[in-house]
């Protein structure tokens, strides 16, 4: 099992992170089922790792979607028609005072591209406002995958090609009826995006306070899955902001076979790898880093790491058996940290994160098993049987 590396080479915590508001979450604890997803601590993680603590926020359960990826399509998806309606609406306190705000705009949709979660989230939120969902996936997207985008009432088409063509299929559908919300941006593409990383950001605000409310400190690591580096932007943002609590050290985690943003480091510019992109952490299948996400992605990570599929089953068992319910992707952030606390190679990676017996180490499981069946395959139980042996969390 072989993993490969990349360290920063420039000041990491010297970044400046731009702004970050609260705004999205004020958002988000408008929508139906909103509550901050668990924080809980793995001692058991934390005895094999060799570390003082692990921290793992648990997204598998997030606004009725096993995936924290809603959070950004819906921001976007908001900030988006209310930009198309001309900038402002009236208030609104529910989700059905939303829709009556928008529905001049009918008939219309959402397009987008997708490798599962961001699709669906995006289909939710077509539903919540009453418009229809027009949904793009890659050749080879699991059927269940394709059920769940389906279970939202959008119209779920499988483009023959990868990520990078399915993206390029949703983007033509923009026009006077359609907005297309992606999660990755390109030239003359970058306000949607933008938002969505925003939406992001809700999840490390409720880590924030979590942790405040037990009167802990921010974790001295914090570890991201990264397929086009949207959400890895969001870290970056959110820990090099410039009124951060203190900065940890960051770790960016990718699939071997899916390592575009490695790449890019190591070449130094955005580059489009060529490789098949066909890891079993499909969220993280992405050919091509985000435009936007670039900028931080590239500057305030402190440490890159591709892993191999095997790594990813053992953070999803490792996970299990803390309880916690994490599909492929979900469990690639834990893999990364597996990766770097057992690979020989990985001492001078070990050292620029200042990963040692002493670290606080937050891991963020983004999705629940999206895909049961594979799941159950790999972590030998059903999600049912993990969840009910999950201990308490707050
Ligand atoms: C569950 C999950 N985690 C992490 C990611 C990575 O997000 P990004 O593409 O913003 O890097 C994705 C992307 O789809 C995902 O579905």
């Amino acid at each position: 099992m072989t993993g490969r590396f990349a360290i920063s080479t420039g000041d990491t915590l010297a970044v400046d992170g731009g702004a970050h508001t609260r705004d999205p979450l004020e958002f988000h604890r408008k929508l139906p089922g909103y509550r901050p997803t668990p924080l809980l601590t793995a001692p058991s993680l934390a005895t094999s790792l060799g570390v003082a603590e692990v921290l793992v926020k648990d997204e598998s359960s997030r606004l009725g979607l096993p995936a924290f990826k809603i959070l950004g399509a819906s921001w976007a998806a908001y900030r988006a028609v209310v930009d198309r309606l001309g900038g402002e609406i009236e208030p609104w306190s529910t989700v059905a005072e939303l829709a009556e705000r928008v529905t001049s705009l009918k008939p219309f949709k959402l397009a987008a591209a997708t490798d599962g979660n961001h699709g669906r989230a995006v289909a939710r939120m077509a539903a919540l406002m009453g418009f229809d969902a027009d949904i793009y996936v890659p050749a080879g997207t699991a059927q269940a995958r394709v059920d769940g985008i389906d279970s939202e009432g959008a119209s779920c088409t499988v483009v023959d090609g990868n990520y990078d063509d399915a993206i390029a299929r949703s983007a033509k559908e923009a026009g006077e009826r359609c907005l297309v919300i992606s999660d990755t941006s390109w030239p003359g593409y970058v306000d949607i995006p933008t938002w969505v990383i925003e939406g992001y950001g809700s999840i490390l605000w409720e880590v924030e306070d979590q942790l405040a409310e037990r009167g802990d400190a921010t974790p001295d690591i914090v570890v991201v899955q990264m397929g086009v580096g949207a959400l890895a932007a969001a870290v970056c943002g959110h820990y090099r902001r410039a009124d951060a609590p203190s900065r940890p050290r960051l770790l960016g985690v990718e699939p071997l076979s899916a390592d575009c943003i490695l790449e890019s480091v190591e070449a130094g510019e955005i580059t489009t790898i060529d490789s098949a992109q066909d890891s079993i952490m499909a969220g993280l299948n992405c050919g091509t880093p985000s435009l936007l996400a670039w900028p931080l992605v590239s500057t305030a990570i402190d440490v890159y790491v591709a892993v191999d599929d095997d790594r990813a089953r053992e953070g999803m068992r490792q996970l299990a058996s803390a309880g916690v319910v994490a599909g492929e992707t979900g469990a690639a952030g834990l893999a990364g940290l597996i990766e770097l606390t057992q690979s020989a190679d990985a001492e001078p990676a070990r050292k620029a994160l200042g990963l040692d017996e002493s670290s606080r180490v937050l891991v963020l499981s983004t999705e629940g098993a999206t895909d049961p069946e594979a799941y159950e395959q790999i972590v030998g139980r059903p999600q049912q049987a993990v969840a009910s042996s999950s201990v308490p969390t707050t």
